[in-house]
């Protein structure tokens, strides 16, 4: 059945366990999420952004979840509308049947231009007073997601802040924290701890002065009853990435967050783990290992086929991991 994002975290920090939040674009993702949640027994986070609801059309998308939830009617699925860009584009979500939308505040419309805290502090109270009377969830996010090594956002493909962010805006402030979520009434929080968007999010195995973990401690210290999110928390398997190279894919050397971390900040009250990027990456290197193994292949189910299981093994290593297998 949907339900909304509240009732997994509160459920989850009941029982001390993380949700990983897969991104979704396409049917193969979906049924590759559902099926090693299915095998696991764990609840579900499914969440769009707006170039997934591009690519994939808003009828789809949500025809596609239904048919999920009509599949696997035992498993609990929040339908989270990934990174808003703003109150309307969060009120068209809500209206199209997501029971969860992220107000992305820190940013500007744009999704940019770093915000003022008080236009994030307005525009996701806004998001919040149109979502709960409908039973919608809200995620709000302070501080902006970059990198403590180079100040910047990370992604290539241009999704997050434009230029050069100063070190405090790339670490959420524990007490300004405390203020946002009394200012806003968000049921979660994501917060900036030196992660990024996409594959290049460090040029090395993660340290504590680049991958601020307890930071996570000294926000949850003074929000012990807010649900935190990490965002840019996909893992970067060395292994996928030797894959893709070996079979003609060119990654340039770059790390992840390791799953041993994301456990931490579980620990620390992490309730919501947002992932795309890795499932991007088991099915690029699945795909192109079975095209180049298999040249004379030319069904697509084949190697869609192949992707899926990349994807819903990786799934499932993330369920177990972060705890949420044997939840649903
Ligand atoms: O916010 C970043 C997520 O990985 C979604 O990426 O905007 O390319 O769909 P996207
Ligand atoms: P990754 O790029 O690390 O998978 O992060 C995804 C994310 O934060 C989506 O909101
Ligand atoms: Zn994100």
């Amino acid at each position: 059945a949907l339900v909304s994002l509240r009732q997994l975290l509160d459920h989850a920090a009941e029982h001390d366990y993380g949700l990983p939040a897969f991104n979704i674009n396409n049917m193969e993702q979906i049924r590759a999420i559902m099926l090693a949640a299915d095998a696991c027994d764990s609840p579900v986070i499914l969440q769009a952004s707006a170039g997934a609801r591009k690519y994939t059309g808003e009828a789809f998308l949500r025809h596609m979840v239904e048919a999920a939830v009509e599949t696997w009617p035992h498993i609990p699925v929040v339908l989270h509308q990934d990174h808003g860009a703003s109150p309307a584009v969060c009120q068209r979500s809500i209206r199209s049947g997501f029971t969860s939308v992220m107000m992305d505040g820190s940013l500007g419309e744009d999704m940019k231009t770093p915000a003022s805290f008080e236009y994030n502090v307005r525009v996701t109270r806004q998001v919040v007073e149109m979502a709960h009377p409908v039973g919608v969830s809200v995620e709000g996010e302070l501080g902006c997601l970059g990198s403590l090594e180079t100040g910047q956002a990370g992604e290539e493909d241009g999704s997050g802040a434009e230029g050069t962010l100063d070190h405090d805006q790339l670490l959420t402030d524990p007490d300004q924290a405390a203020d946002f979520v009394a200012a806003t009434g968000v049921d979660a929080l994501a917060i900036a701890i030196g992660t990024s968007h996409g594959a290049y999010k460090f040029s090395r195995r993660p340290t504590g002065d680049i991958l601020a973990i307890d930071r996570i401690r000294q926000i949850h210290a003074r929000l012990p009853n807010t649900h935190l999110v990490m965002h840019g928390s996909s893992s970067v398997p060395q292994e996928w990435l030797d894959i893709i190279r070996e079979h003609g894919g060119e990654i340039k050397e770059t790390y992840g967050v390791p799953v041993e971390e994301i456990q931490k900040g579980i620990r620390y009250g992490v309730r919501k783990i947002n992932i795309d990027t890795d499932i991007r990456l088991a099915m690029t290197g699945a795909v192109r290992r079975l095209l180049s193994q298999k040249p004379d292949e030319f069904d697509p189910r084949k190697f869609f086929a192949a992707a899926l299981t990349a994807a819903s093994d990786l799934c499932r290593d993330r369920f177990v991991a972060f705890g949420s297998a044997g939840q649903a």
